[in-house]
């Protein structure tokens, strides 16, 4: 079976949030995971690609932890200002890398900052897949679980069809150029943007799934990061 060819892209991670629902004292970016920080671990799931060409982590303009780490004086890694909201971050991300000498139809793979356990596999599967892809696309998981949608009086309006229902993760992988276009344009005309497909979705276009791991999950709450810290004490 031949191997397929890889095609160079570059990373850009949005860490300016805050992370409420942890309730810790800290950004959740910022709390310890195995020795290291959950920041530290979601950069080194792209500093060792080989098609890694940089990574740009979009971050909040007086963040006093960030100076602290390793990775902070790794020439791959560069930092843009955090925004308001998340696509702001992003945004700004994709100018710096623009000046960085970035090309429009350059592959940019958007990932949370709070997402340390992306699985190599599930990263050269996004790559794979969507080398030639028109559009790109996004890690995502079908739905497990019966969904039901709820009413003002919390109380149960009807259960969804959930076969046609994904859970939307990251890395979403667009083209420079049609990320920036679509981004910018929600933005200005005041379009709520949860993600990078969102956007591009609003722009006309329709990114492909692409299914991964569950376990590519965002620590929000402070369960995730306990689940999180079992599976690495399994690990090592
Ligand atoms: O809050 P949530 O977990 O949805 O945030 C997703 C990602 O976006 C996190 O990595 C967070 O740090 C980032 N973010 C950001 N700028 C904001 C808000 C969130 O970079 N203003």
């Amino acid at each position: 079976m031949n191997t397929p060819v890889l095609p160079p892209f570059w990373a850009l991670v949005p860490a300016a949030g805050v992370g409420s629902r942890m309730r810790a004292e800290r950004p959740k970016q910022y709390l310890e995971l195995g020795g290291k920080c959950i920041l530290e671990h979601t950069l080194g799931c792209f500093l060792d690609h080989p098609q890694l060409r940089g990574i740009v982590v979009s971050l909040a303009v007086d963040d006093p932890f960030w100076p602290t780490l390793a990775c902070a004086n790794d020439p791959r890694v560069l930092r843009a200002d955090g925004g308001r909201e998340r696509a702001d971050s992003v945004l700004n991300g994709l100018l710096r890398l623009t000046e960085l000498g970035a090309d429009e139809q350059d592959w940019v793979l958007v990932h949370d900052a709070a997402r340390p356990n992306l699985a190599q596999s599930d990263l050269d599967l996004l790559l794979a897949e969507l080398a030639d892809d028109p559009v790109g696309g996004l890690l995502a998981v079908p739905a497990r679980d019966t969904l039901k949608r709820a009413g003002a009086d919390g109380r149960v309006r009807e259960t969804v069809d959930r076969s046609v229902i994904w859970q939307a993760y990251t890395p979403q992988m667009f083209r420079l150029g049609m990320l920036h276009r679509a981004l910018a344009e929600a933005l200005v005309s005041d379009v709520s943007i949860t993600d990078e497909a969102s956007a591009i979705e609003w722009a006309g276009q329709s990114p492909r799934l692409i299914e991964g791991r569950a376990d590519n999950l965002k620590v929000t709450r402070p369960e995730d990061l306990h689940y999180l810290e079992r599976l690495w004490r399994g690990r090592h």
